[in-house]
């Protein structure tokens, strides 16, 4: 196995699952051990149960799916009695990603979990399309300023790694992921789903209840690349790929781009075994190319 190493924190494999799209693993678990995966990112959640958008919630095409879940879960302590107990009975990292109204949310429920110990990392959501953020319509990730400030507040607050997860949509990307460098964030997770819309021409009606939502799968994996090959030359911490991975191959088009790590997320819907598939994947490519440390292709794009 080629390990990878996110600012200390090492993982087996450079596979990950994308939050959202894994549950906490738990029916997951019934199709493969989950020990075969670098680390499982559990479904954002909120200091709060949320209770998410009006469905419909999701709807595919061709190229990829919508989705405007809006963040639903029940809460930081249900998350803590009954998820991470699961997921600590397997041998892979668990890395919690959470979202709030501001920096304080955040900032109170990283120190929540840094105080668990099945809690390897936190992934800090800052650019979740299915909800209005704070009293501004947008991003948090759209301002470098305040995604510098969630981050560090949530900083202040913990000892475990921060991946600060943005998204493709802002003026320049690479000025709010090095503010989130800046900030203390020991890596970047890119990119989150696209704001989007479909419609349906015969009932005129929007096809997502909540009218937008996020835009995932094969369609974004060209824009995840190119956000980031720019931010691997704009930073120095890692960077975890997402958007469009739908089998080794793209995860490892991500690695070339400057990736230390990947997230399955939209395929795991069609194909519960993914990220297993991708895992044994990447590493048969690895033999088969004598990779024996993933900096030999990590950014390696020959331009
Ligand atoms: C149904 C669905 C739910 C998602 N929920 C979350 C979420 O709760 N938190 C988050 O950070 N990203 C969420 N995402 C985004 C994914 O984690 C991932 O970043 C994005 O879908 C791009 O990867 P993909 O093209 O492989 O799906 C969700 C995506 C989908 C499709």
């Amino acid at each position: 196995m080629v390990e990878t190493n996110l600012a200390g924190l090492r993982l087996k494999n450079p596979v990950m699952s994308a939050s959202g799209t894994f549950g906490y693993g738990k029916e997951f678990a019934e199709f493969f051990d989950l020990s075969l995966m670098g680390a499982v990112v559990c479904k954002t959640i909120t200091l709060k149960q949320r209770e998410g958008n009006k469905p419909p919630r999701v709807a595919d095409f061709e190229y990829g799916m919508l989705n405007s879940i809006g963040l639903e879960n029940k809460g930081v302590e249900y998350f803590i009695q009954t998820a991470l107990p699961f997921l600590k009975d397997f041998d892979t990292k668990c890395i919690v990603s959470i979202a709030g109204g501001g920096a304080a949310d955040y900032a109170e429920l990283a120190k929540i979990l840094d105080g668990q110990s099945g809690v390897h990392a936190i992934e800090v959501n800052l650019s979740c399309p299915n909800v209005v953020h704070g009293t501004a319509k947008g991003l948090f990730s759209q301002c470098a300023q305040t995604s510098g400030a969630i981050i560090s507040e949530v900083r202040k607050n913990i000892s475990k790694p921060i991946f600060a997860k943005l998204s493709a949509m802002a003026n320049d990307i690479t000025q709010t992921a090095k503010a989130c460098e800046a900030a203390g964030a020991d890596g970047l997770t890119l990119i989150n789903t696209l704001p989007a819309m479909m419609v349906d021409l015969q009932t005129r009606k929007p096809m997502l209840g909540n009218i937008f939502g996020g835009l995932s799968g094969g369609a974004i994996k060209p824009v995840a690349l190119k956000i980031v090959w720019d931010c691997y030359r704009a930073v120095k911490i890692p960077i975890i790929g997402s958007g469009g991975i739908m089998n080794a191959t793209d995860a490892l088009e991500f690695v070339l781009c400057g990736a230390s790590a990947v997230q399955v997320g939209s395929v795991n819907f069609v194909n519960p075994m993914a990220c297993k598939e991708i895992a044994l994947g990447v590493e048969e490519y690895f033999k088969a190319n004598k990779i024996t440390d993933i900096s030999q292709l990590r950014g390696q794009l020959k331009i």
